[in-house]
């Protein structure tokens, strides 16, 4: 069930002979730098040319254990061959046509997503490229269908760059910086305790809007960049009662939690609640170019023809690698996600308890794990060390260091990823 390990999975990663950056990964940034738009965020210096699993090669031939994922996306590893081979197989008989006429594909896609969906009643779906495009689709689908013209999202949210997620976005100022202003008519509420659900009754309801004129609260049910933030127990519970209570739609942004992660097929399952839209992207595809957003049939069909579409949304190759996606997911990568989870949780928690006044939290559920420091310098500082050690983790936040493997990670590779992370804090707990 989980990937048999290839040729580059068969060497012991991470297995370093440069310096890091090498002398080729130097050059490649050089070039970039003269071409590229400045304002793609560039963590560190990785220039990778090839993956395999939980393994990235890098252009000058060092072996990296891989716990981004590509910011949570290769759900399946990089280059499951089965994934590889769909692909490939789809590549030979169609790439293009456009989701404006009928490909078997398309619906074949949305028929598996509806299948999978966290609903009771029947679903639909519609497929784009992105995970920004598919919450601007679920939004305009939830104005549209509620005639409503507010929406509340919750501080220290990320739904994505395009003008209507950025301005539901809240997790650091830059993302609206000289952009304002932004999309009017979105609140953004407290995020995480159920005490905070007061606020929509004291402040929103009774201060700000009338709960009727809410169209919808889009909601991460695990927070990705605002700092892997885990609601508190009868969060999103509480989330639902105040929708259903106020006939407001509940969208679940799955984003980056979704697609199998947490060892469901999505992290609203943890708490057994319902969205009324659903939106994913990422993990969903294994890095082809697919979103999509879900909702009950009721809601979907308030729509008519040219309300909402796209050229590539629903491309074929990436309705193909989706499709094999969802299969590798059920067919036993969510249950390693839970078990290697726990691996990975209780390794991180050993650390913590030897560097109690760096690390203040080691928090998640499966393979969706934030590790919060007691400083963004420290932060960065374990990023780079554990990037000199070659292995691959990304801050999230301010403070937090995220780790987020491909699903198909292994027990060993469990347990060097944590002898090099304890190595990288040990350093980052003297130098800074
Ligand atoms: C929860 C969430 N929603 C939306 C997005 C935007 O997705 P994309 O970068 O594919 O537009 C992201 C990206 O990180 C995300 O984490």
């Amino acid at each position: 069930m989980i990937q048999a390990p290839g040729k580059l999975a068969d060497a012991t990663v991470p297995h370093i002979i440069t310096e890091l950056p090498g002398p080729k990964a130097r050059a490649q940034i050089e070039f970039d730098k003269q071409w590229t738009s400045p304002s793609v965020p560039r963590a560190y210096p990785v220039v990778p040319v090839r993956g395999e699993g939980c393994t990235i090669e890098d252009i000058d031939g060092n072996l990296l254990l891989d716990f981004n994922a590509g910011i949570a996306v290769t759900s399946t590893g990089h280059c499951h061959p089965d994934v590889v081979r769909r692909i490939q197989d789809q590549a030979a008989q169609l790439i293009h046509y456009s989701a404006d006429f009928y490909l078997p594909i398309y619906a074949e896609t949305c028929a598996e997503l509806a299948r999978i969906a966290p609903m009771t009643e029947k679903c639909r779906v519609f497929l784009s490229n992105s995970g920004t495009e598919a919450v601007e689709g679920a939004i305009k689908l939830a104005r549209f269908a509620t005639k409503r013209p507010y929406l509340v999202a919750f501080l220290g949210a990320f739904h994505g760059r395009t003008y209507g997620s950025v301005s539901l976005t809240a997790s650091k100022a830059k993302y609206h910086a000289g952009f304002g202003p932004m999309l009017p008519g979105i609140f953004h509420a407290p995020f995480g305790h159920v005490a905070d659900l007061k606020w929509f009754d004291e402040v929103l309801f009774d201060r700000l809007v009338p709960a009727d004129e809410v169209a919808a609260i889009i909601v991460e049910p695990i927070q990705g960049e605002g700092g892997y933030i885990v609601p508190e127990d009868g969060f999103m519970q509480g989330l639902r009662k105040i929708c259903d209570k106020n006939g407001i739609l509940l969208i679940a942004d799955e984003v980056q939690a979704g697609a199998g992660r947490t060892g469901k097929m999505w992290s609203i399952q943890n708490w057994d609640v319902e969205p009324d839209i659903l939106v994913t992207a990422k993990g969903i595809a294994s890095g082809m170019p697919l979103s999509a957003f879900v909702a009950r049939d009721s809601l979907m069909t308030k729509w008519g023809p040219g309300a909402h579409g796209t050229t590539y949304g629903g491309n074929p190759l990436a309705c193909a690698a989706s499709l094999e996606t969802i299969k590798l997911l059920e067919g036993g990568l969510m249950d390693n996600a839970r078990v290697r989870g726990e691996e990975l949780m209780a390794g991180l928690r050993a650390v913590q308890a030897k560097f109690p006044s760096v690390i203040k939290d080691v928090r998640g559920i499966g393979l969706m794990i934030g590790v919060e420091f007691d400083s963004h310098e420290r932060a960065a500082a374990v990023e780079w060390g554990c990037f000199q050690r070659g292995v691959l983790v990304l801050e999230a936040g301010h403070t937090v260091i995220r780790v987020s493997p491909p699903l198909v990670i292994t027990e060993d590779e469990v347990v060097i990823g944590l002898k090099l992370f304890g190595e990288a804090v040990a350093e980052a707990a003297t130098k800074v």
